[in-house]
């Protein structure tokens, strides 16, 4: 059985202050929350001290949303792995289609983060998504396979363990457009054939693949109780307790 993840993405919002009130809410959200499902935060660079430090003894698990490839260098405005690692972040989103849109970040350039992330132990939320044009060319496995090949390519069998796919169909993401639970479910199950055929039939069954565009309390459950999707990487309702609190329970 794979245990369901479900993942808030802050993206570029929560100053300090609102940092404090939404961990603060979470907190007392989760208090009695058993860890059936594994709750992880990605604030921003900004909070992440301060995040670690009012997690402590929580639940909730603690992530990036971004790193630079090398350990340190004259890489002005990038943080290292090495140094998320130095504040005790577990987990970093890796490949968001907002990177490789906005910020022009290639499968080249993923991979190697990712080869990077799991060399120091960060745990990378990967992900992967095809975009409105491309699924309507009929291109989204072949969008999909390419990105997942190339952003894995030449990790160990190791590091494919701490792996955590995200599919995020680009047209689905901050739209309030969401793929019909069968729509993603039907991609889901062609990603774990492809692991299969990658990487074998054990790692195929034990990673875990979220879903991510526009989840929402109304929608999770639905998406949640598809057989290949293992629970979902969050935006915009990650950012309230309450509806964050409710994603998260549609999860159990
Ligand atoms: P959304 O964002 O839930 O606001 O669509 C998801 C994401 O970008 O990870």
């Amino acid at each position: 059985m794979r245990k369901k993840v479900v993942a808030g993405n802050w993206k570029m919002y929560k100053d300090k202050s609102e940092t404090i009130e939404l961990i603060s809410g979470l907190k007392e959200k989760l208090s009695k929350f058993n860890s059936e499902v594994e709750v992880i935060i990605c604030p921003p660079f900004t909070s992440i001290e301060i995040a670690k430090e009012l997690l402590k003894g929580s639940v909730i698990h603690l992530g990036a949303q971004n790193m630079h490839f090398e350990d340190e260098g004259a890489f002005t405005g990038e943080i290292s792995a090495k140094m998320l690692k130095s504040f005790g972040v577990e987990y970093v989103i890796l490949g968001h289609s907002e990177r490789r849109s906005i910020f022009r970040e290639d499968d080249k350039m993923i991979n190697k983060k990712v080869l990077k992330a799991v060399s120091v132990g960060l745990k990378p939320i990967f992900c992967i998504g095809e975009t409105l044009e491309e699924r309507e060319n009929n291109k989204t496995f072949d969008v999909i396979a390419r990105q997942l090949t190339e952003g894995l390519s030449s990790i160990s069998n190791e590091h494919l363990n701490e792996i955590i796919v995200a599919y995020e169909p680009v047209w689905a993401i901050g739209t309030g457009k969401t793929a019909t639970p069968s729509q993603a479910e039907e991609v889901h199950k062609y990603l774990r054939k492809l692991i299969e055929e990658k990487f074998g039939r054990s790692f195929a069954e034990s990673m875990r693949i979220l879903y991510g565009g526009s989840v929402k309390p109304d929608n999770a459950k639905e998406l949640f109780s598809q057989p290949n999707i293992d629970g979902g990487l969050i935006g915009g309702a990650c950012l309230k307790a309450d509806s964050f609190y409710d994603v998260i329970n549609s999860a159990v």
